[in-house]
């Protein structure tokens, strides 16, 4: 099946601040599938060596510092913090949006989930391009979960990643593969699990957004930081992930 799809650039309705109730509607679809087709673990099983690379390099009684950027109701966030609270990993975890709405959500969502002891969280909003205003070496680990095709445009995602590595030591970004396979896919896996209008547009259009691997592949090379390596994800998703030595 040929691989040119062509990439579309139109906001989701995701993007929209100002429709609170349809933002809600989308999110908590996005993670009621996404916990059913274990994305998380899916997600985790590459992010986990490099946060046991982490773990391996703190001081004793020296937490993790994580920044998680467009963090949505936090599903994915729930899952790392039981992660680790059942490895004994500690986290200073910052959880952040740019959507207000979205923030009260996952406060629920986190403050009542699995946090492990000598775990901290916190919750604020932050916009994932304002990066260049944080403290350098701040986190050791930022990432973002379907946040890549947010951002968009070749520059800015050059930009955000010289950003990331300015402010840590690794990095985690975990997003769809642009291809009609993860398209048809997609749009027929959204029908089965009847999730709601919003998420049937966002979904389908979130992969068009998309990069291609080769995409990520050239625009990784004019970032210049050797560290990034792309890894694909089953069946359809992929992620950008490194950690300095
Ligand atoms: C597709 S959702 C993914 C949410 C969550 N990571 C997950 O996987 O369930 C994308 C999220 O990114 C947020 N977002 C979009 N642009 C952003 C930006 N510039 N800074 C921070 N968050 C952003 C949106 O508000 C939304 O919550």
């Amino acid at each position: 099946m040929s691989t040119s799809l062509t990439r579309r650039f139109e906001k989701e309705y995701l993007d929209d601040l100002n429709s609170p109730e349809r933002y809600e509607k989308i999110l908590s679809d996005l993670v009621r599938v996404f916990t059913v087709i274990k994305r998380y673990e899916a997600a985790m099983s590459k992010l986990e060596p490099i946060v046991w690379q982490l773990a391996a390099r703190r001081k004793s009684n020296e937490p993790i510092r994580v920044l998680e950027v467009g963090g949505g109701l936090g599903g994915f966030t729930a899952h790392f913090l039981k992660w680790a609270a059942q490895r004994d990993i500690e986290l200073d975890y910052t959880f952040t949006d740019i959507n207000e709405h979205g923030l009260k959500l996952a406060k629920k969502r986190l403050l009542t989930g699995q946090i492990g002891k000598g775990s901290v969280i916190k919750i604020e909003k932050f916009d994932a391009r304002d990066l260049d205003k944080t403290a350098p070496q701040s986190f050791d680990l930022v990432i973002g979960l379907l946040l890549l095709h947010h951002i968009a445009d070749d520059e800015e995602v050059i930009k955000f990643f010289k950003k990331v590595d300015r402010v840590s030591t690794s990095l985690f970004f975990y997003d769809s593969e642009r291809s009609w396979r993860g398209l048809i896919g997609t749009w027929l896996a959204l029908r089965a699990f009847r999730v709601c209008k919003g998420l049937k547009h966002d979904g389908v259009l979130s992969f068009r957004r998309s990069y291609t691997i080769p995409e990520l592949i050239d625009l990784l090379e004019r970032t210049n930081l050797n560290y990034l390596e792309i890894g694909k994800i089953k069946p359809w998703e992929l992620c950008v992930r490194g950690i300095k030595q």
